[in-house]
């Protein structure tokens, strides 16, 4: 007993007094020394036995890092080149000759483990858990300097530093988050497929100062968790309530794989237990890591019982990751899609928020949302709150459900097979009230068809209603409008109504020539504003306009929709 004691003294002042230019002889690794994962040498101990330096297993192989010894199961506080592939078991860890510490791999390639010019003559593991590297009298290089998700008691983190979290508790490759020290002295905590902007942030120590320099995140050996500037005081950010009867105890800060940033205490009772606390987290709600929940999906729950869900139809990437984000599972984008008759439904889903970059605001009343979005071919969903309708575009990210946001959100959905088509309306604004004119002129491809549709006189007579597709008009980018055009601009384009193509129930169709180019274009003059004439008319826009938003920039879902509507059908001039 007392021997143990001793030991554990001895631990402790390793601990507390380790120090940079002093190495300490105790556990010294010389030149020539190897590992390998299935020799019984596979790590380099710390003199405490707490941490070892050596292959741990990965996925079916293995991979190179720094562990703390524990039960059921160790834990990994830095790995080596963390995103390369596992190595298999006949790989080896030198400290060469040469005095370079390196892997070599079973296919022959030496990867470095530490990338220093300098020439090693020894190498420790150290008890506090950093990998060291001598050149005789001083540290050339050591793990504590490029930390991963995980920082120690003795370790800094300092700008332009960072900790990324690992994939999962194992697999310790780059995971989904990362803790930045910034220059501006804030330690801020992003997802990683961020741009890392304010946005992007979910979690900031609110450390700002003026000094750019000496900032640094670290523990004392209470394991109190601090900042450090060279001008201010050390600002606490978190405490340990040292739990172990006076026993060794372990401070870790790791980010976790979920993106929770969390103070652990790891207590050393004796060779078999050793006990885990969390000290305390960045955040106690799940839901609150921007990103938790990938694109097009929501976050729900409180605590650490979070869920991810789908918006209304989206479909899990990777079912059995639901974090990873959702897919649309329409095949085509919504527009094309479409036969006619058939529409789009629209799923309501209360208390949803997400970031709000939207494309389009409305000053819309709560139920004309919906039908706005339905109407939008550009439009996936639209967030009715705080009395305006605003339009998105998946993908949609950081989305929670939160019970106290008043909000409404309209997912336009495939309708199940069962339910009614919906009706779709276009609102055109006719200037007189006597007569509708709308002028249709053709993208390229549409054109073609209707030149194609001239030449070879397949000229219809009922339904004569043309659409535009100025590149101008819809971009590329997806800007879509339907552009109203003034009668005297009308009347214009068609030279006072010259020639007529044809004439239907509703009216007689003219050539016209848009002013912006040469574009043909035909325009039909209704005869009589009848409500069966105007609702026609709409019935008609509609289901053409859906047609048209559709596929007109891919060559692809053009020849998709000849098919389903065969040039004749629809361009009956
Ligand atoms: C760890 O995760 C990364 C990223 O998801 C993946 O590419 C890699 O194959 C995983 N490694 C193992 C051993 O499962
Ligand atoms: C220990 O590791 C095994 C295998 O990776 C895992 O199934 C188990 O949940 C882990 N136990 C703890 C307490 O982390
Ligand atoms: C390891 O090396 C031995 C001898 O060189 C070889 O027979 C064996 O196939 C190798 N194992 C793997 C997993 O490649
Ligand atoms: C080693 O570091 C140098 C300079 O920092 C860098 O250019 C080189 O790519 C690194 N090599 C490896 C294998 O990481
Ligand atoms: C070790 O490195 C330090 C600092 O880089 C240098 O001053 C010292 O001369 C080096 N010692 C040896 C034996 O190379
Ligand atoms: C961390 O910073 C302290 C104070 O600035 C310094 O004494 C210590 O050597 C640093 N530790 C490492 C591992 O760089
Ligand atoms: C821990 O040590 C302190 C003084 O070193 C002592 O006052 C305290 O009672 C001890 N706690 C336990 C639980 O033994
Ligand atoms: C280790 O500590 C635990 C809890 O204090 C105790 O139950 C167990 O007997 C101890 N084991 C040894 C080998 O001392
Ligand atoms: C909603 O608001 C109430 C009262 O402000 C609060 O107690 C509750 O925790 C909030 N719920 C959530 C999920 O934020």
């Amino acid at each position: 007993m007392a021997l143990v004691s001793g030991l554990l003294l001895l631990m402790l002042s390793i601990l507390f007094e380790e120090a940079r230019t002093q190495p300490n002889r105790f556990g010294e690794i010389h030149l020539g020394s190897q590992l390998s994962p299935i020799s019984n040498l596979d790590s380099w101990q710390s003199p405490s036995g707490n941490f070892a330096f050596g292959f741990y297993s990965q996925g079916n192989g293995f991979a190179v890092g720094i562990w703390m010894m524990g039960q059921p199961n160790n834990t990994v506080v830095w790995t080596a080149n963390r995103d390369d592939e596992p190595v298999s078991f006949n790989a080896t860890i030198h400290l060469s000759e040469e005095g370079k510490l390196l892997l070599r791999t079973e296919q022959g390639n030496e990867n470095l483990i530490a990338n220093v010019s300098e020439i090693a003559a020894s190498a420790s593991m150290l008890d506090s858990g950093n990998f060291v590297l001598y050149n005789g009298s001083s540290i050339i290089w050591q793990s504590f300097d490029y930390p991963t998700d995980t920082i120690l008691v003795g370790q800094n983190l300092t700008y332009p530093d960072k900790l990324v979290s690992s994939v999962s508790s194992s697999n310790h490759s780059s995971g989904r988050f990362f803790i930045a020290m910034q220059e501006d002295g804030n330690l801020v905590a992003y997802p990683t497929n961020s741009a890392g902007l304010s946005v992007d942030a979910y979690w900031a120590s609110d450390t700002y100062q003026d000094s750019k320099k000496g900032l640094s995140l670290y523990f004392n050996h209470q394991g109190f968790l601090f900042m450090d500037t060279v001008s201010k005081k050390p600002v606490l950010l978190a405490r340990s309530s040292y739990p172990c009867n006076n026993k060794t105890a372990i401070f870790r800060a790791t980010l976790d794989a979920d993106g929770i940033f969390r103070l652990y205490s790891h207590c050393l009772e004796n060779k078999t237990s050793r006990s885990v606390r969390i000290e305390w987290s960045a955040l106690n709600n799940q839901c609150d890591v921007r990103g938790f929940c990938d694109f097009n999906s929501y976050c729900s729950g409180t605590g650490t019982n979070a869920d991810c869900s789908c918006y209304p139809g989206f479909a899990f990437n990777d079912p059995s990751e639901k974090f990873s984000g959702c897919y649309k599972n329409v095949p085509e984008s919504f527009c094309t899609g479409t036969k006619e008759g058939q529409m789009y439904d629209v799923i309501t889903v209360e208390n949803i928020l997400f970031e709000r970059y939207p494309y389009s605001v409305l000053d819309e009343k709560k139920n004309n949302c919906g039908l706005s979005c339905l109407e939008d071919c550009l439009c996936d969903v639209a967030l009715y709150m705080n009395e305006r309708c605003e339009k998105y575009t998946a993908p949609i990210r950081y989305g929670i459900k939160d019970v106290n946001e008043s909000s409404i959100a309209f997912f336009k959905v495939k309708p199940t097979p069962a339910a009614p088509p919906m009706s779709l309306t276009i609102i055109i604004e006719s200037k007189k009230s006597l007569l509708v004119f709308l002028a249709i002129a053709f993208g390229s491809v549409t054109f073609l068809c209707f030149v194609i549709a001239i030449s070879t006189f397949c000229v219809y007579r009922d339904r004569a209603y043309l659409y535009e597709k100025l590149s101008g008009i819809i971009s590329l980018a997806g800007e879509f409008t339907l552009r109203s055009f003034s009668y005297s601009e009308l009347e214009k384009a068609t030279s006072g109504f010259m020639e007529e193509l044809g004439r239907g129930s509703i009216g007689a169709v003219y050539r016209g020539t848009m002013p912006r180019g040469d574009r043909t274009v035909a325009v039909k003059r209704l005869e009589k504003v009848l409500d069966e004439g105007e609702k026609k008319f709409r019935a008609e826009l509609g289901s053409v306009a859906w047609f048209l938003c559709g596929g007109l920039s891919e060559g692809s879902r053009l020849r998709v929709l000849e098919k389903r509507h065969p040039c004749r059908s629809f361009i009956p001039v």
